[in-house]
């Protein structure tokens, strides 16, 4: 049997996080959720964008219970006082959906410097999920998504040279940063259960799926040839709600456990299924690493208390 959104129990009472809420993949994931009773709070990069989410999903769910958070990822400041605001507001989170997204933009900086990519894909998810473990904590069953690719399994960590500051090939760090996405998911459930935190981390994957994420990655790159493959790779898109299924599964179904990847049936398309999580990423030692000079980097702009799960022991 294919797992679908009329699998999906209802939500009533839980809250959920999404980055990226106003678009594609996490457009879709919070439509569902809310259509299923969940409160969504939609995390989005301006206010205006997520209040104009929040009234497109009011017409599909006239009475959804949707929030809204603005919260720019390649600004570490901001993630922190975002987040910093919604500590202090709600007593609990239930899901947290790392979902939000650049890929394969010419070279360019966050605003604490980091490669946009790195910064917005890896290190701000990294920052938000670790400032939202006491929420998530309190909460029984709560569980983080981190959104990866098929570009996972492609991944390389460019150890000595992490942002691209001597050679930058954008495809390689997109690739890096959806690699980093999944070492990070794997590590975090790791750490969370050697601190008997009963909070879940898993990753999911897309696939393909036909969102913004293409049309933006070319007019920031301004390739041609780019563009022109994505016309010829369109009838091999999915639609944006089949391919927030793997993350929407892995945030709710019952059966799903921490450490777990989900994505399509067929590698690019279809229904969700358990998937592989790319080789790379099983390497304990180089999960340690990235999970190290990860948090060296994002240390000074935000502020986690969490001993446990930062230090990896008990
Ligand atoms: N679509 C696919 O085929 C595919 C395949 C593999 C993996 N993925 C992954 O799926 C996730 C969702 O992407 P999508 O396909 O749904 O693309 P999308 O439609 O472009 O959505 C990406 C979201 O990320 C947000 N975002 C980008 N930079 C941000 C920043 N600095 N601060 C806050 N938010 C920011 C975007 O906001 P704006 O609207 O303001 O730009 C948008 O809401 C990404 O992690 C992507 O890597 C997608």
């Amino acid at each position: 049997m294919v797992w679908s959104s009329e699998l999906m129990p209802r939500q009533d009472g839980r809250i959920a996080f999404i980055t990226g809420a106003n678009s594609g993949l996490g457009f879709a994931t919070a439509q569902a959720l809310v259509e299923k009773g969940a409160t969504v709070i939609l995390g989005c990069r301006s206010l205006q964008k997520a209040q104009q989410a929040r009234k497109k999903l009011l017409t599909k769910s006239e009475n959804g219970h949707i929030e809204v958070l603005a919260i720019d990822l390649a600004d570490l400041e901001n993630v922190s006082l975002a987040i910093d605001y919604m500590v202090s507001k709600y007593q609990k989170l239930d899901l947290l959906i790392n979902n939000a997204g650049v890929m394969a933009p010419p070279r360019t900086v966050s605003k604490q410097g980091f490669e946009i990519q790195l910064a917005v894909n890896h290190l701000s998810h990294m920052a938000l999920t670790l400032m939202l473990l006491p929420l998530l904590s309190k909460q029984l069953g709560a569980r983080v998504v981190t959104v990866s690719s098929g570009a996972q399994y492609m991944g390389k960590i460019n150890w000595d040279d992490l942002q691209g500051a001597e050679q930058y090939d954008r495809w390689a760090s997109y690739s890096q940063s959806k690699l980093a996405n999944v070492m990070f998911a794997l590590e975090l459930n790791e750490r969370l259960k050697s601190s008997n935190l009963a909070v879940a981390s898993l990753s999911a994957h897309p696939g393909l799926a036909r969102t913004n994420l293409q049309s933006n990655s070319v007019k920031s790159n301004g390739s041609w040839q780019e563009a022109l493959a994505y016309k010829l790779m369109n009838p091999l898109f999915q639609s944006s709600s089949m391919g927030s299924l793997p993350q929407l599964l892995a945030a709710i179904d019952p059966s799903a456990q921490g450490g777990e990847q989900y994505g399509p049936q067929f590698n690019f398309r279809g229904y969700p299924k358990l998937c592989q999580i790319a080789r790379s990423a099983l390497n304990k030692q180089d999960r340690e690493r990235l999970w190290n000079v990860s948090y060296s980097l994002i240390k000074d702009f935000v502020n986690i208390n969490n001993s446990y799960v930062l230090s990896g022991h008990n």
